[in-house]
């Protein structure tokens, strides 16, 4: 088939402002939306700036807007977008965060949120002589949040950080958070409060889903949210004086 892809172009030594340009180009509908930008790189626009690295929906690096929506390139087929509408498919870059060029956005803001809630694991306890045991019900606490490859779809979808609060640290910040916090054999989440109980923390989220619609690893985002809110209020009531 003939498909007219439409790409948000944008050389900040070059351009004064984004354009968009179309090119067309011979797919197949199994192909991957990764597949046609390569093509294209290859056959029609060798400069055009775009990030991959797995192809296979684990590195993250690959999230962009395509017809409207936050995904993986690499996970998502022409099929997938061009079935009930024309053959055109347009590409953008994430939201909320600086274009570097066409579909590369910097990631530092999104990085720096993450390193801020401290997402490792924190445990005071010293000179342990044998490993920390885990019940297989300790672990599905905390399992769904192990899936996030940082891909900042979620981070690009959120309209609190577009509309209302450019610094709340975002959904995969605290879904990161969650992630140690909620896991038995961490203590750290005192040092996270900080972060989580503010009002660019885990209060700024208002419930509209967006991250977990776009997540490509179907994570529970909101829901991890919500308990983190939770989890908060009732490490609070239990230390009021
Ligand atoms: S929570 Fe989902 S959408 Fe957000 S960074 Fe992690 S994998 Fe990506
Ligand atoms: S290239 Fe790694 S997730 Fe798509």
């Amino acid at each position: 088939m003939k498909l007219v892809v439409e790409i948000k172009r944008f050389h900040p030594e070059k351009d004064t402002k984004p354009y968009y340009q179309k090119y067309e180009i011979n797919a197949e509908k199994t192909d991957r939306i990764l597949d046609i930008l390569l093509k294209i790189k290859e056959k029609l626009e060798p400069a055009l700036g775009f990030r991959k690295s797995c192809a296979h929906g684990v590195c993250g690096s690959d999230a962009m807007i395509i017809n409207g929506k936050e995904r993986l390139a690499c996970k998502t087929l022409v099929k997938d977008i061009v079935e009930d509408k024309r053959d055109s498919i347009r590409i953008e870059p994430l939201r909320n965060l600086p274009v570097q060029k066409d579909l590369m956005v910097d990631q530092a803001r999104f990085f720096d949120n993450f390193r801020r809630v401290k997402p490792y694991l924190i445990n005071s306890e010293q000179g342990l002589k044998k490993e920390r045991l885990q019940t297989p019900e300790d672990r599905i606490l905390f399992d769904d949040a192990t899936k996030c490859i940082l891909c900042t779809a979620c981070y690009s979808a959120c309209p609190v950080i577009q509309n209302i609060n450019p610094d709340f640290i975002g959904p995969a910040a605290i879904v990161q958070a969650a992630r140690f916090n909620d896991d038995s054999r961490d203590t750290g989440f005192e040092e996270r409060l900080p972060q989580l109980d503010s009002s660019n923390g885990a209060w700024s989220c208002q419930n509209h889903f967006e991250c977990t619609r776009v997540c490509p690893r179907s994570i529970k985002v909101t829901k991890i949210i919500n308990l983190t809110k939770n989890k908060i209020k009732k490490y609070k009531a239990g230390h009021q004086e």
